[in-house]
């Protein structure tokens, strides 16, 4: 077999690099040295003006289930290392180490859970890199993707503002499906179980700590945290037929969790009385595009979202449950909703944001609601919201505990 490179325009070409020997013994000037985490193959790092790549060397086809994974999840919501080419035919024999490399684009910036508990640890922000580590897994599942070796040493952290972004970077043993099974999804968390506790083990190990003393636990924590966030997002809620503003109540747990609502649906139970309410969680800021497209308005994706639940209420107020009632729900929403109701919060006085003021509203009207335990119309909130002075709740954060609870927000 003869030496295959493929490249992803924008890249380097590589046709410098010597793929024929094996990663371990070169010395091309490109290359540079890198801190990186624990791995099972050979892994260098090499400079060129377009950027920094890591090259890891791999049988061929573990390298082209690494690269296929890596490309179909970049159209997902999961953030994974850019592959940019996969070199195959460098050993006569396919099943060979060093038959192939897959090259992906380094992450910069970044750093490991293994570099993190070696050095400073987890500090206050224990339970953030947890619930990061079990989103990353739940968005995978969500995407159809089962891992297959979920482990520390397999994900990097990237710091965003006060967020913790976590980044899949070795996809060899993963495989998608259209659904995930229940069972599939255990056995990935089985898995995950196991490699955390040994990468524990071996941390410990590394620090002198004796494995008895070290968190073997860990990958329990994580479960136990990937079950809950799963089930804030997959459940059936059911509710009441006067109690629609639970659905609100519902999107904004799902976005507290960090998560977008794409689509809500609301299918009628026992003869109406009930409504079951499913969720579909779409991707992160997608909201201010989406309000871009409904109503060609720009709103920081935080507004959007809110203004967007406006109208995933709308549609559960007037049973919009095929795609067409949603779209055209979502037109009436906006001729007779959105746009006299921005109308008039523009004509007040001393309105500088009137998608803010909207927002405010709509808040407002969500505590009105909790308060009296039954849905209040828009126009009802709206007076009530100028009579107690146009209460300003920017920046609000409505905690999961703190839901539901009249005045929760502050
Ligand atoms: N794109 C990348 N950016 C930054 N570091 C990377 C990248 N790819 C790999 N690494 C580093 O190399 C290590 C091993 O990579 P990985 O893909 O997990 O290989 P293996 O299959 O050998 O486990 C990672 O823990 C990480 O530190
Ligand atoms: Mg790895």
């Amino acid at each position: 077999m003869s030496l295959s490179i493929r490249i992803r325009p924008g890249h380097p070409d590589f046709l410098d690099l010597p793929w024929e020997r094996s990663l371990s013994s070169w010395d091309n000037p490109n290359l540079v040295e890198l801190p990186k985490g624990l791995s099972r193959h050979e892994v260098r790092f090499a400079a060129y003006p377009e950027g920094l790549y890591a090259i890891k060397e791999l049988p061929t086809e573990a390298a082209r289930r690494d690269y296929e994974v890596l490309r179909a999840l970049e159209t997902s919501d999961v953030l994974t290392a850019t592959p940019a080419g996969l070199i195959e035919g460098r050993h006569p024999d396919p099943g060979s180490e060093h038959s192939a490399a897959l090259v992906t684009v380094f992450v910069e910036n970044s750093f490991s859970y293994h570099e993190l508990l070696t050095g400073p640890g987890f500090g206050d922000r224990r339970d953030q890199m947890l619930d990061a580590f079990a989103g990353l897994l739940v968005e995978l599942h969500l995407a159809g993707c089962f891992w297959g070796d979920c482990s520390l040493s397999n994900v990097l952290y990237r710091h965003d503002a006060e967020t913790v972004d976590p980044i899949m970077i070795d996809a060899e043993t993963a495989l998608l499906r259209e659904i995930l099974s229940n069972g599939q999804r255990e056995e990935d968390l089985e898995i995950m179980i196991l490699n955390v506790a040994g990468g524990m083990a071996d941390i410990a190990a590394s620090q002198g700590v004796a494995v008895a003393d070290a968190d073997l636990c860990l990958g329990e924590d994580i479960a136990a945290r990937y079950r809950a966030l799963w089930q804030e997002l997959t459940e059936d809620l059911v509710i009441g037929s006067d109690e629609r503003y639970r659905v609100t109540e519902k999107l904004r747990r799902v976005n507290e969790l960090g998560f977008d609502v794409d689509e809500v649906d609301l299918l009628p139970r026992n003869g109406g009385g009930q409504l079951r309410v499913k969720v579909k969680v779409g991707g992160r800021n997608f909201y201010s595009s989406r309000l871009r497209t409904l109503t060609g308005l720009d709103a920081l994706e935080r507004q959007a979202r809110q203004i967007l639940s406006d109208l995933h209420y709308y549609q559960a107020q007037h049973g919009a449950v095929s795609a067409t009632a949603k779209s055209v729900a979502a037109v009436r929403w906006r001729l007779s909703m959105f746009e006299p109701m921005l109308e008039q919060l523009t004509r007040l006085e001393d309105i500088g944001d009137p998608l803010q003021a909207y927002c405010d509203l709509l808040h407002h009207r969500y505590l009105k609601s909790v308060e009296r335990g039954a849905d209040i119309g828009t126009e009802t909130a709206f007076e009530s919201w100028l009579a107690e002075g146009r209460p300003n709740y920017a920046g609000h954060r409505v905690g999961a505990t703190g839901i539901g609870q009249p005045g929760a927000a502050s």
